[in-house]
């Protein structure tokens, strides 16, 4: 299950990778009062009856788990926004994309760990994909911008061990002067 919000955005892109998007936007931005989070992807979007069972606890499209039918993303979304008094919300056209956001309450006793939101970000900028990934990470209103297309000009295969830990270093201080120590 996912221990914390950064592995539920995680599964989120995912998702996005595996509708074969070559354009994915991730973006985060965190206030005291509120977590808004939107993943908006180019990939081959969802019939409006695939979305209605993607809400579903007891869906996935069977073809990723052969013995599991279940998906875990947009249930576990659902399902915390409404024990958390949040909102979430998807839009999909087939053939055109598909947009997931959400708003959460990071007060509530009931909402997982934020979790580590570098770690995330290594995770789905290394992840085997060809095309665009851009994140935006806000909080408070400060915030930074890195995207994959710039990522790999500046430092090559990012999966290359050097580029990976120049990688996690540059994404670790644009968190660093986001956050108030
Ligand atoms: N961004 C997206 N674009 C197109 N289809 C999507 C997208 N996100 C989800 N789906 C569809 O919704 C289904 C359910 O997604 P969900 O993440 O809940 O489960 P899963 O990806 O099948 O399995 P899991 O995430 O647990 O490994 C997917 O199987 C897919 O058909
Ligand atoms: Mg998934």
């Amino acid at each position: 299950m996912h221990a914390t919000i950064c592995d539920l955005i995680t599964d989120l892109v995912q998702n996005s990778f595996e509708a074969d998007a070559t354009e994915i936007t991730l973006s985060v931005k965190e206030t005291e009062k509120n977590l808004n989070v939107v993943i908006a992807d180019n990939g081959k979007g969802m019939s409006a009856e695939t979305l209605e069972k993607a809400k579903d606890p007891f869906y996935s499209d069977g073809r990723k788990h052969k013995h599991r039918k279940v998906g875990l993303g947009l249930p576990f979304l659902f399902q915390t926004a409404e024990m958390t008094g949040g909102t979430a919300a998807i839009e999909s056209e087939e053939g055109i994309g598909t947009t997931v956001s959400f708003d959460l309450d990071p007060a509530n006793v009931d909402l997982p760990m934020f979790g580590n939101f570098t770690t995330a970000a290594v995770t789905l900028m290394t992840y085997g994909f060809n095309g665009n990934l851009k994140i935006e990470h806000s909080v408070n209103g400060r915030g930074y911008e890195i995207s994959r297309k710039e990522l790999r000009e500046a430092l090559g295969d990012l999966n290359e061990l050097e580029s990976l830990t120049l990688l996690k270093e540059f994404i670790k201080g644009n968190e660093e002067d986001i956050l108030d120590f």
